[in-house]
């Protein structure tokens, strides 16, 4: 029997490598990356997983240069524009985890109007980490819960991990089981790490507009297979 992980999180990086590898420019690595994006989803949908988690941009990210930063931002747009329909038919949901109202106002709108036209979905949920930050989240939800205290909304005996969970902006989502990240680096730069407590955690060294279909199902069942090998062990 193979197991299906629900919840899998991808750290998409190397992007800019394979471009340069190539003898392109870093946004052409990124254009490549999106392709993969989209093979990814549908394999997690085939696969039955149920939430594939994408982190596509994050805080740090604003540092790039304006060019790269400006490319970067015009994805989404060109992404929903295009794929939209298509997630209509197949009944996915997209969710946004970050900082939403700080984004340009043209990739905003696009990611507001992908949120509203998926929301009743049934199918997989692809939630896009976009101007995310790990440490601006937990910032974020303490400030809310703060508040929430301040207008009586919440008493201080009432808070434990799971109405924590309810301030960050993975609300209602279960914690990722997988976080993969692509192009050899091992660092989770500033990704889900209140989430992350007890992820299984994948490192590959494929750039990620290499890190196709097989590699990704590979990556997955190889967590699995260790897992079981791991416990089988200890179950002597
Ligand atoms: C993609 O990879 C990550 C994004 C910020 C979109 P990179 O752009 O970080 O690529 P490398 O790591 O420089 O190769
Ligand atoms: C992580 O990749 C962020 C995304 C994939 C969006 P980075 O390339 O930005 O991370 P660092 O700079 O290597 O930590
Ligand atoms: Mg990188």
């Amino acid at each position: 029997m193979k197991y299906v992980p629900k919840h899998v999180a991808l750290i998409m990086d190397g992007n800019g490598r394979w471009g340069k590898l190539r003898g392109l420019s870093r946004s052409e690595g990124h254009y490549a990356g999106t392709q993969t994006m989209e093979e990814l989803i549908d394999a997690s949908a085939e696969m039955g997983i149920e939430i594939l988690t994408l982190y596509a941009f994050s805080t740090e990210n604003w540092k790039r240069p304006q060019d790269e930063v400006n490319y970067l931002m015009s994805l989404p747009i060109k992404f929903f524009n295009k794929k939209l329909p298509e997630f209509m038919k197949r009944n996915i949901k997209i969710l946004i985890s970050g900082d939403i109202e700080n984004l340009p106002k043209g990739t905003r709108n696009a990611v507001l109007k992908a949120m509203d036209k998926t929301k009743n979905n049934t199918g997989l949920i692809v939630n896009f980490a976009l101007n995310y930050s790990s440490r601006s989240e937990i910032v974020h939800a303490i400030t809310d819960i703060l508040k929430d205290v301040k207008e009586q909304k919440l008493t201080l005996d009432q808070l434990d991990e799971s109405v924590f969970d309810n301030y960050l902006y993975t609300k209602g989502l279960p914690d990722p089981d997988i976080i993969i990240r692509t192009g050899g680096e091992k660092r989770v730069s500033n990704f889900l790490m209140w989430q992350a407590a007890d992820s299984e955690l994948c490192f590959v060294d494929e750039l990620f507009p290499d890190f196709k279909r097989e590699l990704y199902i590979r990556a997955i069942e190889d967590v699995y297979q260790n897992h079981e090998a791991t416990l089988n062990e200890w179950v002597v």
